[in-house]
């Protein structure tokens, strides 16, 4: 399949979870990468360099504008071009109302609504230039969820479809579009740790009652940012084995 052949895209998050299996998907499909994240994401190069595409890992905290700073010019002097942006890195500690602190709350927003901001400001003029651009930035069906201790976790996430539709409204005159997928509960490090009954509670909420596994998120991805999505923008693509009902 060469529908990403001859585009770059840049992923956060891509050490691991969805953005690493996101990675090695593009590359599948012909795309070279620029792989962010705070942890080294040396394994997700080696394989992606291993299915025969260029690939280049940046250390970027996405909530610091020095560092897209310096994922730019990386991305700029390796490849010339960024024709995919794919916001996924995210945070989400658990915390109810009375013991989180000012400090978690702002931190989440930080780097789940903030950071992609950073990402699209940083990366848009090199789309801008080639007039084609595909962002993606990673909502959260948990702001469908009635689940405790997220009320930070889904203001951001929320914030996130906001920012979506805004960006979509400047940037389809200048053929770049932007949209959100939002996953259901999927199987990463960042979930190993969430307790056995909360995951059920929401599977019990599916219309496919499983754990999403990172390639059933991927998958929508791949669509949003191919050829064939060119007039899709400022949605959202709730991903989530039919939780939400409209
Ligand atoms: N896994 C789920 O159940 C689920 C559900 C809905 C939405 N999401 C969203 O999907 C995205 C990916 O989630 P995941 O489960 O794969 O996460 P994960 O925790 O498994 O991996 C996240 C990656 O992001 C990186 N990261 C964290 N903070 C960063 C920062 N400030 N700068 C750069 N990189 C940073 C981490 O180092 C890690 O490699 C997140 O935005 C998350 O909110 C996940």
């Amino acid at each position: 399949m060469n529908t990403h052949t001859g585009r770059v895209a840049v992923i956060t998050g891509a050490a691991k979870g969805i953005g690493r299996t996101l990675a090695v998907s593009f590359a599948q499909r012909g795309a070279d990468l620029a792989l962010l994240d705070l942890d080294d994401c040396a394994q997700t190069q080696a394989e992606v360099e291993a299915l025969g595409v260029k690939a280049i890992r940046v250390a970027c905290n996405v909530a610091a504008e020095a560092d897209w700073k310096k994922a730019h010019d990386a991305v700029e002097q390796a490849f010339g071009r960024a024709d995919i942006l794919v916001n996924n890195a995210g945070i989400y500690p658990f915390a109810l109302l009375e013991e989180l602190s000012v400090e978690t709350y702002n931190r989440v927003l930080s780097v789940n609504l903030v950071g992609p901001f950073l990402g699209a400001r940083t990366f848009v003029p090199l789309m801008e230039k080639a007039g084609w651009g595909r962002i993606v930035n990673i909502s959260s069906d948990s702001i469908g969820t009635n689940l405790p201790g997220l009320s930070h976790y889904m203001a951001s996430k929320m914030g996130v479809i906001g920012l979506t539709r805004g960006l979509a409204n400047e940037l389809g005159e200048k053929g770049i579009t932007v949209n959100a997928v939002a996953p259901a509960i999927t199987r990463t490090p960042g979930t190993g740790a969430v307790p056995e009954e909360v995951t059920r509670a929401v599977w019990n909420q599916q219309a496919i009652r499983r754990f999403a596994e990172p390639q059933d998120i991927v998958g929508p991805i791949l669509f949003l940012t191919s050829e064939d999505a060119g007039f899709v923008t400022g949605q959202t693509l709730v991903v989530d084995g039919g939780m939400w009902k409209l």
